[in-house]
């Protein structure tokens, strides 16, 4: 890519589904392979951007030429997130766990032999895009959320987008029929407060790139 738009400017990506902890061996997590968040973090790497991915368990290498930062939770994943602004741009893809036990048990929880099962009480996690994107002092020019939905796509993306104060939300079907989450193909539409773009089924890296094209667009106006 020949533009330089984005040359020396940062961001931040989150990917990766998050592991909330129950007992030493057990976590509540969820089928986010990472692949989208890692596809746009490389992108726009590849546009010049110094790029900081702050990751939950995944399955892939981790990429070159970025700043990679593991982590667990999402307390963790908002810790570590809130260390690396300022910056100009931020992407969160990371398919955050809502809950976490409200205690986690220090030792494995034990079958008691009879038909009883154990129960949990949840708490609920902080949610990272609204934080950042709601921080007065140093919010990013551009924050992007994502709305990962199976049912009213729009609507849900439109208030999430509004509700949470980000200028984009890429909207997905995730319904289990559309292979999305945990694949390697994605179909996007972009929302933002001058409407919707969609764009064509591809692989997750092609909208990387698409998405890449469109924050050059933003920061060339
Ligand atoms: O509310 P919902 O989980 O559908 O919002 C999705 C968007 O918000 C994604 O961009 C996701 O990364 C972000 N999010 C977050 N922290 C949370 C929940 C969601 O950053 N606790």
């Amino acid at each position: 890519n020949m533009s330089k738009a984005l040359l020396g400017k940062k961001a931040l990506v989150t990917a990766g589904p998050t592991y909330e902890p129950i007992d030493p061996v057990r976590f509540l997590g969820n089928y986010s392979s990472g692949r989208q968040g890692y596809a746009i973090a490389e992108s726009l790497r590849d546009a010049g951007v110094d790029v900081t991915l702050v990751s939950g368990p995944v399955a892939l290498s981790p990429p070159d030429n970025i700043y990679l930062v593991p982590v667990q939770t999402a307390q963790e994943m908002l810790d570590a997130c809130l260390e690396i602004l300022p910056v100009d741009i931020a992407v969160m893809t990371a398919a955050v766990a809502d809950w976490r036990a409200k205690t986690v048990a220090t030792k494995k929880i034990k079958k008691t032999g009879g038909a009883e099962t154990p129960s949990f009480e949840l708490t609920i996690n902080p949610d990272i895009l609204a934080t950042i994107s709601q921080n007065e002092s140093c919010r990013p020019k551009l924050v992007i959320g994502f709305a990962a939905e199976t049912n009213d796509l729009l609507e849900n993306a439109e208030s999430k987008r509004k509700r949470k104060n980000c200028d984009w939300i890429v909207m997905n079907d995730v319904s289990p029929a559309t292979k999305i989450m945990g694949g390697v193909e994605n179909e996007v539409t972009i929302l933002s407060s001058s409407g919707k773009q969609h764009f064509k089924r591809a692989d997750k890296k092609e909208i990387g790139r698409l998405l890449t094209k469109e924050i050059i667009e933003f920061f060339n106006h």
